[in-house]
């Protein structure tokens, strides 16, 4: 029985600026004054040489960068602005393969369109309610919804064949998520420094607007303004296997694209939410995965960026993983991993944000992501479950609308999806209830020790073999504490995965059920520069302490075992801090 404090992973993605000498010089005037008098490029004016106009982007960029004294971000920050539609870099998505950086041959790009407005949302009568997706009896009624659901799909399908230019086809659609997260978006007055909207705060609201507009362009399509979109309810045991409305080929719904192993005839249909996993055993994966939500969503997250990810502000180089929140680096990455096929290049469909749009299950999938928000924030927890930081609200996006018109949300504006106009069909959250069971003795320190060493004596090594080290604590027996793995050195061209334990006596890695298991760090081959990413793997133990009833020592043992390409990474040390809130 265990648990997974935290899952720290990334999908191919944009983790870094292309060029970070290109960002905005701290003393510019505000980017609003100077807006207004760029000269704005269309898509289509250079008859599609994005290379030319990247260039001249390029060029731009280096007359900020002679004036850019001054290095690091600006003291007053601002949000992130919504990207500028006209600098769209039709060839600017790329991936990572094999440690380089490498063009993705699909151009992103949405049509453009200087009218442009704000956003009101809609009022309305009754909510849509989107329904699970996995459920044990399907009566009619859900037959019925789910017949609408393929049938508003392939009218946007329809539109890539006779209008690609729509906005509200299916590819457009797809698209909107490559460029925000593949490259072909910089951030407005940031000439070469990617717009990403993964591994911070921005992911959650990012993808409520994103499913909205995707959602009411469904229900346009087929008249119905009630339309929802379902929910893959992968939380609960009943939902954790593809669900079945996607899976017929030859229908809207589906998509070649996945791992042929995890369709539900495969030789592994259940999800499994802890990537890298080799457990076969049903039960025991079942298990791992509730353990995991629980954690994900109420053991781990002492505030609320832990669980929605880091401030992310204009002329911030992207994060990398560790700027995700618990629940994106958790279930949503595994979800994204299980899905994609990977036989495909680049894991198409779901393993790579510049294809997983293309998949119908991303909507479905997301729309439960979306769900695992509106359930944290009603989880009663000792700290406060909003962000009110103006950077975090006034960030914005753009989108084009059902009535293909472009127009600018912001965050603000999606923190209440209530208002937003629907609401999820109550579903079973079995995790609620699945904190680890306590250990009514404590371990025996004094010979756990015995197999363990210090840290001055291990560190910096390379993760060849399981490791036990005796940490130090700030304080003795229960408290508010963090452990810090730091300087976590991993190739970044590897997928790489290992787990963390405190006084396991059982050493069981893969039964993360239990009350020893800490959290894992994963890393998925990404698209960077560098071959290399250096970061830091935080867990924190205040609830860990009270489930293996620590004694009151001075230390606990640490076991660090590697799963996934070990020799991949270096650990430069391990050290127990006090909790910074
Ligand atoms: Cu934008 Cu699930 O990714």
């Amino acid at each position: 029985m265990a648990s997974l404090q935290s899952s720290f992973t990334v999908l191919a993605t944009t983790p870094t600026p292309r060029n970070s000498s290109l960002s905005k010089p701290s003393l510019l005037p505000t980017t609003n004054a100077r807006r207004s008098h760029r000269f704005r490029v269309s898509c289509s004016s250079n008859g599609g040489g994005g290379v030319d106009r990247r260039n001249m982007l390029l060029g731009l960029g280096g007359l900020y960068g002679a004036s850019n004294l001054i290095s690091g971000r600006k003291a007053n920050a601002d949000p992130i602005l919504p990207p500028d539609l006209s600098q769209c870099d039709p060839t600017g998505a790329t991936t990572t393969s094999g440690g380089q950086t490498v063009s993705l041959d699909v151009d992103c790009c949405p049509p453009y369109t200087d009218i442009q407005s704000d956003y009101k949302l809609p009022s309305f009568t009754t909510p849509r309610v989107r329904p699970a997706a996995n459920r044990g009896t399907l009566k009619p009624e859900y037959i019925a919804k789910y017949q609408l659901a393929i049938q508003s799909v392939k009218r946007m399908r329809d539109l890539d064949v006779t209008d690609p230019d729509d906005p509200r086809g299916f590819t457009q659609q797809a698209n909107i998520h490559c460029a925000y997260c593949n490259g072909p978006y910089d951030q407005p007055d940031h000439p070469g420094l990617d717009l990403q909207v993964h591994n911070s705060w921005l992911f959650f609201p990012f993808h409520r607007w994103y499913l909205y507009f995707f959602e009411r362009i469904l229900g346009s399509l087929i008249d119905d303004p009630t339309f929802a979109i379902p929910y893959w309810n992968w939380d609960n045991p009943r939902g954790m296997f593809m669900p079945e409305m996607f899976t017929f080929p030859g229908t809207p719904a589906y998509d070649a694209n996945r791992d042929p192993s995890h369709i539900p005839t495969g030789t592994n249909p259940v999800v499994t939410l802890n990537v890298g996993s080799t457990v076969t055993d049903p039960v025991q994966i079942i298990s791992n995965n509730l353990t995991q939500m629980y954690n994900e969503m109420i053991g781990t997250p002492a505030s609320a960026t832990d669980f929605m990810g880091q401030p992310y502000r204009d002329g911030d180089a992207p994060h990398g993983f560790s700027g995700g929140g618990t629940s994106e680096q958790g279930s949503h990455t595994a979800i994204h991993v299980w899905v994609g096929d990977p036989n495909n290049e680049y894991n198409e469909d779901m393993g790579n944000f510049y294809s997983a749009g293309r998949d119908p299950l991303f909507y479905c999938h997301h729309a439960n992501v979306d769900r695992m928000w509106t359930l944290w924030k009603d989880i009663p927890a000792d700290y406060s479950k909003e962000i009110t930081d103006p950077d975090f609200l006034k960030s914005a996006f753009m989108f084009y609308d059902k009535n293909k018109n472009l127009v600018r949300v912001t965050v603000a504006d999606a923190l209440d999806y209530k208002r937003m106009g629907y609401e999820y069909e109550p579903s079973n959250t079995p995790w609620m209830n699945y904190r680890p069971q306590q250990r009514l003795v404590p371990a025996n320190l004094e010979s756990l020790s015995k197999t363990a060493q210090t840290v001055a004596k291990l560190f910096p090594l390379t993760l060849n073999n399981t490791v036990k080290v005796i940490v130090p604590k700030p304080a003795t027996g229960k408290a508010d504490e963090t452990l810090v793995i730091e300087n976590i050195v991993t190739d970044n061209t590897k997928l790489v995965k290992f787990g963390v334990f405190i006084n396991d006596e059982d050493d069981k890695p893969e039964e993360v059920d239990r009350a020893e298991y800490a959290g894992s760090f994963t890393q998925l081959p990404h698209r960077v520069k560098a071959k290399q990413s250096t970061g830091n793997l935080r867990l924190n133990l205040k609830e860990l302490y009270e489930n293996i009833n620590i004694a009151d020592d001075k230390s606990v043992v640490v076991t660090i075992v590697p799963i996934i390409n070990g020799s991949a990474v270096t650990i430069g040390s391990v050290k127990i801090v006090p909790r910074v809130a």
